[in-house]
């Protein structure tokens, strides 16, 4: 997704940019740009890596007040045209958006009838908001000098109250260095301001270290950021008071600490996450710090991408402990479906809390007039404040594009969820709750010990072979090795490029049998009691179909090796929290044949890290 960064109030506004920008490029970009707010105004924009915009402002001079963007394209290709900042014809004003402006037609119509000889550079939404307040300025006086501070809100507001859809917006007005507009709606946009210097971005990642606090504003919020202060108002126009809330994150926790890429620093925080995850909420006799608005007949659960495959194996785990009916969807599916009747509970999974089709299916849950909980990472996240409850995963940042961390801090989410209600309708018992602590309790040193396995090591190694030269790949699992399936499908095609896909193993004589060839590497994801000698049995059907088999399963099971090529087996724990184990190895597998084929595994191609665009 777009990253917007502003700075006011610093002379080293250039480099404080630069900085900005490179705090976002983990949000996934193909172009980038920043405009200086002096006198005139001074914009600078590159396609590709931050590193071809640098070049290009290492001699600028210096300004107190600049904005700065990276673009993931959505209207028009990657080019230096389309990147932002975005001008007014005379360069009196400059914009950087991210977001989707869905009235863009009806906007450049207006805009050309006001003036026909007005020429748009780019093929982007986002210009017209440039041309839109240059025009109200102009309204008021053409030499945007003279014109107040007041009239300058009342025009920004006249432009955003035209716009349809979804924007973050800054914008600076040439001959006001010290000043930047802002407004927000359906993506997300923060501020920091310490009384001399004010910060304005997309999110934490870029003011941590710059700063002790920030301000999140609200859907509609908008407004004007200053040297010497800031103003906001609400979407009616009332003013809004600045409550700064303490940074969740340290500085150290958005950078690398000496790994090599922030995928493996984030595999290798896992056993972190599991023990901040569970702290204070699970305890021999009862689950604390879920709260469930009632008890439900019936939960739904959405999500996107890894947040959905998290929420399958939820479902599997309410179900099986609680006996509540879960329908679980694709976030972006959700709204299409006819409304679940009374006493549903909705539960939105999401990392980042602002990913556009989850906060959509919750507003669709919230119109049907279903209690909502969130399982979420960014506790300030749009998401988090829109939802009745959260479970924070206190997963801390998760930097790299393919979600890891943050997957496991999910499960556990979902995990207590069916705990408790399970506790609540007397299907997990006491005695279940006590023997499930004892095994979390112990799991972040079996996952360190793991990942710290020379063997494991040297059997990854192998197993990486197998997929050398290759473009196929499936995995299978079923029960609640099913979503470890998807998921370590989605982790190798989304970083390595592999086209990969998990399957129930029970599905694969239903059609997908048919694309097992000679050397398909497999990877089967051990089950539990019965549905596992089931899946012995699919290892069997691809073997004998010439398929490479890579079984994954725990230490006690003498069954795998006699139906597998190669077998990696990993500690032994609670039948629960077997799958995040084996899901740890997919990961590790699939960053390790991703590095072999020199694929960028921190910012994939065509991959943003939160989609804040439906
Ligand atoms: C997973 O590795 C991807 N990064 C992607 O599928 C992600 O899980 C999905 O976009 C949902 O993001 P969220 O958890 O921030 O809502």
């Amino acid at each position: 997704m777009c990253g917007i960064f502003g700075v006011t109030g610093d002379k080293d506004t250039t480099e404080l940019l630069i900085h900005g920008l490179k705090r976002m490029e983990y949000r996934g970009y193909d172009s980038s740009g920043i405009c200086l707010n002096n006198e005139e105004l001074i914009r600078k924009r590159a396609v590709g890596p931050l590193s071809n915009l640098e070049p290009l402002v290492v001699d600028l001079p210096d300004s107190k007040c600049g904005i700065a963007h990276t673009r993931w394209a959505t209207h028009g290709a990657p080019t230096v045209e389309n990147a932002h900042p975005h001008v007014s014809s005379e360069l009196d004003v400059a914009v950087v958006h991210n977001g989707i402006i869905e009235n863009e037609v009806e906007l450049r119509n207006f805009l050309k009838s006001d003036d026909k000889e007005l020429e748009f550079e780019s093929e982007t939404d986002s210009e017209l908001v440039a041309h839109l307040l240059s025009k109200e300025l102009k309204k008021i006086n053409s030499k945007i000098k003279n014109i107040t501070e007041d009239q300058i809100l009342s025009s920004w507001k006249n432009v955003i109250d035209k716009l349809e859809g979804s924007y973050a917006l800054a914008a600076v007005i040439s001959g006001r260095e010290d000043s930047i507009l802002f407004a927000r709606k359906f993506a997300p946009l923060i501020l920091s301001h310490d009384g001399k210097r004010g910060l304005l971005a997309s999110d934490v990642s870029c003011v941590v270290g710059l700063s002790e606090s920030v301000f999140y504003l609200e859907e509609g919020d908008w407004g004007i950021i200053k040297d010497l202060g800031v103003k906001i108002f609400n979407i009616d126009g009332d003013t809004v008071e600045l409550k700064p809330k303490k940074l969740e994150w340290e500085l150290g926790d958005a950078e690398l600490g000496g790994y090599p890429t922030f995928m493996l620093k984030e595999i290798y925080e896992q056993p972190r996450v599991v023990r901040d995850c569970l702290r204070g909420r699970l305890s021999r006799d009862k689950i604390k710090g879920v709260k469930i608005p009632y008890h439900p007949r019936l939960l739904r659960i959405v999500g996107c991408g890894t947040a959905y495959n998290a929420g399958l194996l939820a479902r599997y785990y309410i179900e099986q402990l609680s006996k509540i009916p879960v329908i679980l969807d694709h976030a972006h599916e959700f709204r299409y479906g006819a409304p679940s009747g009374p006493k549903s509970l909705v539960v939105g999974i999401s990392q980042s809390g602002e990913t556009a089709d989850t906060l959509a299916a919750i507003d669709a849950a919230q119109e049907r007039g279903y209690p909502t909980l969130g399982i979420v990472n960014v506790e300030s996240s749009t998401i988090a404040r829109n939802v009745d409850h959260i479970i924070g995963i206190r997963a801390g940042p998760e930097i790299g594009v393919a979600s890891t961390k943050a997957f496991t801090g999910q499960v556990l989410g979902g995990l207590l969820i069916a705990m408790k209600l399970g506790q609540d309708s007397k299907n997990f018992h006491r005695e279940d709750l006590s023997y499930f602590d004892r095994h979390a309790r112990m799991l972040p040193t079996s996952m360190e010990r793991m990942l710290n396995d020379q063997n494991i090591k040297t059997k990854l190694w192998e197993a990486q072979q197998y997929f050398s030269g290759k473009n196929h790949a499936f995995f299978l699992g079923r029960n609640t090795s099913y979503p470890i399936a998807l998921e370590g499908a989605l982790k190798l095609k989304e970083i390595s490029y592999i086209h990969a896909e998990g399957y129930a193993g029970g599905e694969l004589k239903h059609g997908p049998l048919a694309l097992v060839e000679e050397g398909t590497p497999i990877v089967v994801i051990a089950s539990e009691g019965s549905s596992h000698k089931k899946l012995l049995g699919n290892a069997r059907e691809v073997s004998s179909r010439g398929a490479k088999v890579i079984f994954i399963t725990h230490q006690e099971d003498e069954l795998a090796d006699s139906h597998a090529d190669l077998v990696i087996k990993v500690p032994r724990t609670h039948d629960l929290l077997q799958p995040l184990m084996y899901n740890i190895i997919c990961q590790l597998l699939s960053l390790n044949i991703a590095e072999e084929r020199g694929c960028n595994v921190d910012r994939p191609r065509n991959l943003a890290k939160s989609v804040t665009v439906e």
